[in-house]
């Protein structure tokens, strides 16, 4: 059974402007299945129907037209949202609690006895990066304070399907590759995750399967090794070649008609030298700059 099904799932939203009125097809004809314990990306730009897609799962729209399912029952069943966590686009939480506090209450809501509370918000402050911070109200958190908490609270309940509305914006790298390590470590213990976002890299990295959407319909499909994996080309990385090494590969392979680029030196990501930087300066704390 899968964790999420849609089938022919559409969305159309009525702007309801007098003579301009028109209908908004947010989501066409969206079949989606998502089975336990993985982590599946939304992809799409801008208004292609990710997060309407979302609030369908979790039952907080209604469909126009297809069936949602979640863990086995119609989507927004009891069932469904007391195994689910959701973190929104947006976290709006109530600023005058701190964050410890915001997951001590996240914890009551879901009837979670007080000592499992304590462990989970604990465990849940040292996995999001917050724990120094945990006695700070809401209102005084940055952006990626908030998200962190907002992941914290989506993950309390030990749900069984968590649903993140762009997890990782706003995040710095650190906060970044924590949160992906995170979400490795909640799917490999079974739950399943759906998550949108605009970061490539995030998604490539963390998910199993990915979906694009555009306008409203699913563009393409397919498990993230197999979509990146190219078979038509292979790469060699080797030690820097003399004149002669290298003047003797490139006449082997034009005798071979083997076509080739290059050679070129690497390149290293620009998110290795990030933390290849912090790390060379840890204890410093000074600024970085060449
Ligand atoms: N409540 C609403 N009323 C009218 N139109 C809406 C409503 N919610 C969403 N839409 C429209 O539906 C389409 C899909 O919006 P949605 O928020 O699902 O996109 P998204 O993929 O999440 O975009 P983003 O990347 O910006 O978060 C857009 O054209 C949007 O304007
Ligand atoms: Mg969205």
């Amino acid at each position: 059974m899968d964790v999420i099904a849609a089938q022919a799932l559409v969305k159309e939203f009525k702007t309801p402007w007098g003579a301009a009125a028109r209908t908004v097809r947010a989501v066409a004809a969206l079949d989606l299945a998502v089975p336990k314990g993985r982590i599946f990306g939304l992809l799409g730009p801008n208004g292609s129907g990710k997060t309407t897609t979302i609030l369908m799962i979790l039952g907080l729209l209604r469909p126009t037209a297809g069936r949602v399912s979640v863990l086995g029952v119609p989507a927004g069943h009891p069932e469904a949202r007391r195994f689910t966590g959701y973190l929104p686009e947006e976290t709006r939480l109530y600023e005058f609690l701190t964050g410890e506090e915001t997951l001590d209450f996240v914890g009551r809501l879901f009837g979670m006895k007080r000592a499992d509370r304590k462990r989970r918000t604990a465990e849940l402050l040292e996995r999001t990066g917050m724990w120094d911070a945990r006695k700070r109200t809401l209102a005084t958190y940055s952006k990626g304070m908030a998200r962190r908490i907002g992941l914290a609270q989506a993950l309390l309940s030990k749900p069984q399907l968590v649903v993140l509305d762009e997890p990782t914006s706003g995040l710095d790298p650190v906060g970044n590759r924590e949160v992906r390590d995170l979400l490795r470590d909640v799917a490999a213990g079974g739950t399943t995750i759906l998550l949108t976002s605009h970061i490539l890299g995030d998604v490539a990295e963390v998910c199993d399967r990915i979906a694009i959407l555009h306008a409203g319909r699913k563009v393409l499909e397919g498990d993230v090794k197999t979509l990146l994996a190219r078979t038509d080309r292979l790469a060699w990385e080797t030690d820097v070649l003399g004149d002669d090494e290298r003047a003797g590969l490139v006449a082997y392979l034009r005798e071979h008609s083997i076509s080739f680029e290059g050679p070129s030196a690497p390149r290293t990501t620009l998110e290795r030298l990030f933390f290849e930087t912090l790390e060379s300066d840890a204890g410093h704390g000074g600024g970085v700059s060449t």
